[in-house]
């Protein structure tokens, strides 16, 4: 069994919070175990628990126009979210249950050891980048142990904020360049609070 098989099944089996009772599915992930670039959005919503699967739904379509800007096509990228089960009635993830699921993003991450990532909306945002604001950083890039950490506005503000849509869509076409210059990123020096990244 692959990695990432053997870690869905972990997921599936998790109790660390009480979103695994109110769930329908888990929702861990998807993408080839070798994609260099890691989407992480926020958490999973109705059509992801109905189907099991990321960004399925209205957010997840527009993602998916996103990607063919830049040529991409969502079966070569690495698609999760900060959590692994729906919040009912779609609310903010809480913050025991961003910290319960931790180390499932913890494993995603080392076993694909994506060279970007791309942080979609402020919890994803907040994961890596503590205390930061989307408004003033999405669209910039910082490399971290060798890892580009790119943010970006969530895709389903861009639905409900059409003017962010223009904003969102210049981010992404800097995604290319980025990925192949990337060592035109200068490492950032973590302060020590960000040095254990999922605590
Ligand atoms: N919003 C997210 O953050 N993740 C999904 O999977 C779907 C919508």
């Amino acid at each position: 069994m692959s990695a990432l098989s053997e870690l869905y099944k972990e997921i599936a089996a998790c109790r660390r919070c009480d979103l695994a009772k109110s769930r329908t599915r888990p929702v861990p992930g998807e993408g080839p175990e070798n994609a260099e670039i890691m989407f992480i959005g926020e958490a999973p919503g109705w059509h992801e628990d109905q189907q099991g699967r990321p960004f399925v739904g209205p957010a997840g379509q527009y993602l998916d126009s996103l990607l063919a800007l830049i040529n991409l096509k969502r079966e070569q990228v690495y698609i999760t979210n900060v959590v692994k089960s729906r919040p009912p009635g779609n609310r903010e993830p809480l913050p025991a249950e961003i910290t319960a699921c931790h180390q499932w993003l913890e494993r995603q991450m080392e076993i694909i050891h994506p060279r970007m990532i791309i942080t979609l909306g402020r919890y994803s945002l907040g994961k890596f980048f503590p205390g930061e604001s989307i408004s003033k950083v999405h669209g910039t890039a910082r490399k971290r142990d060798g890892v580009i950490y790119f943010a970006m506005y969530h895709p389903a503000a861009a639905l409900h904020q059409q003017s962010l849509r223009p904003v969102i869509e210049q981010d992404v076409l800097k995604i290319p360049p980025l990925l192949a210059r990337t060592e035109s990123v200068t490492e950032t020096k973590s302060p020590p609070q960000q040095l254990n990244l999922f605590g």
